[in-house]
């Protein structure tokens, strides 16, 4: 029998590999919390706590996780390993940090060998908002009310973009400044 599940238990989980990788994805936290969607937030490390890693992973599913987010920098496993011990989809951040800058974990979390699937996403704090979006996105499949806040998020997308081209179509290209 499928447990039912409880609307208050996390969905998505954040995985970290290390409290340095908070700045980034704390833009996963953000956007999970700005939809409404509960996730949870852990430090695991495949290389310093392996058997934390392979644990959370074995139990994600039974526990309600419906998407694993996880963010590593360098030689980045983490998104790997917990693939190897779910079939949850899991979507990896690799952080931008050390002396490669994030093209070591861009590399190491990109190319799963065929069978074990990881969807990366892009470097850094960007990547880290996309993963959030991209777990809404499969959780909106089955539900209604995140698929009508997406629309509303692509909606904004747009009036942003007329916005700035409307202030630069009136101030013209050498009195425009980019406000964030
Ligand atoms: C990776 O090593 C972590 O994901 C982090 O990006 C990087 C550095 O970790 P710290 O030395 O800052 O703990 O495993």
């Amino acid at each position: 029998m499928p447990k039912e599940h409880n609307a208050a238990a996390p969905l998505v989980g954040i995985l970290m590999g290390s409290d340095s990788d908070l700045p980034v994805m704390s833009q996963a936290a953000q956007t999970l919390e700005d939809f409404g969607v509960p996730f949870e937030l852990h430090v695991l490390s495949a290389h310093r706590s392996p058997r934390l890693a392979v644990e959370y992973a074995d139990s994600a599913r039974e526990r309600g996780l419906r998407v694993v987010v996880c963010g590593a920098g360098r030689a980045a496993h983490l998104a790997g390993v917990v693939a190897a011990h779910t079939n949850l989809p899991v979507l990896g951040v690799p952080i931008d940090g050390g002396p490669l800058n994030g093209v070591d974990a861009l590399y190491a979390t990109v190319q799963m060998p065929p069978g074990i699937p990881v969807g990366t996403l892009a470097v850094g704090a960007g990547g880290a908002r996309n993963a959030a979006l991209l777990a809404i996105q499969i959780l909106a499949l089955s539900d209604e009310r995140l698929a009508q806040l997406l629309g509303e998020h692509t909606q904004s997308l747009e009036d942003g973009v007329r916005g700035k081209n409307a202030r630069l179509q009136e101030l013209g290209w050498k009195n425009y400044t980019r406000k964030e």
